[in-house]
């Protein structure tokens, strides 16, 4: 049986993957209508490898005994004003997840609770390449993005993500 805080951080995270997972096919949605699939396609893809985070998390508080009730998710409200706003509001927001998920450890680590330490170590590994693919983006749209070749390259490049789900996962 976990800990009840660390318990009731956990169910607040897995709220927030599925929220990033709203949040980035609210992007997905943007770029869509810009007409830029690639780009689309990218956060589509992104947002399934949020719904993972989140069912990692779920399997985790169910397999340590924990009921799990669910939030309410919140409403994705950002406002574009050119098609590198979403990129940037990606890339903070990654940053603001590596937050939520040490804040996590840290409470884990100060009651020496050892196993939520070990199964949060792949969300930590995970969070610094979400945080490197989210700036990559964003340096590359700013490099070549303000032309209309540039832009169709890297559009070309981002429609060529596959989605893999992970085959290690975080241990429970
Ligand atoms: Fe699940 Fe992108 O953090």
């Amino acid at each position: 049986m976990l800990n009840e805080k660390i318990a009731k951080l956990v169910i607040t995270q897995v709220n927030k993957e599925l929220y990033s997972a709203y949040l980035y096919l609210d992007f997905a949605n943007y770029y869509a209508d810009e007409g830029l699939d690639g780009f689309a396609h990218w956060y589509e893809v992104q947002a399934q490898e949020e719904r993972d985070h989140a069912m990692m998390m779920r399997r985790y508080l169910i397999d340590n005994g924990i009921r799990v009730v669910f939030d309410e998710i919140a409403k994705p409200d950002k406002k574009f004003a050119n098609t590198t706003d979403p990129l940037k509001a990606g890339y903070e927001h990654e940053q603001f997840v590596t937050s939520l998920i040490n804040n996590i450890y840290a409470e884990a680590f100060a009651i020496k609770d050892f196993k939520t330490m070990q199964f949060l170590d792949w969300f930590i590994k995970e969070q610094g390449e979400e945080e490197k693919n989210a700036e990559d983006m964003l340096k590359k749209m700013e490099l070549y993005g303000h032309d209309a070749k540039g832009l169709y390259s890297l559009n070309q490049e981002l429609l060529a993500r596959v989605y893999a789900p992970s085959t290690t996962g975080p241990a429970m």
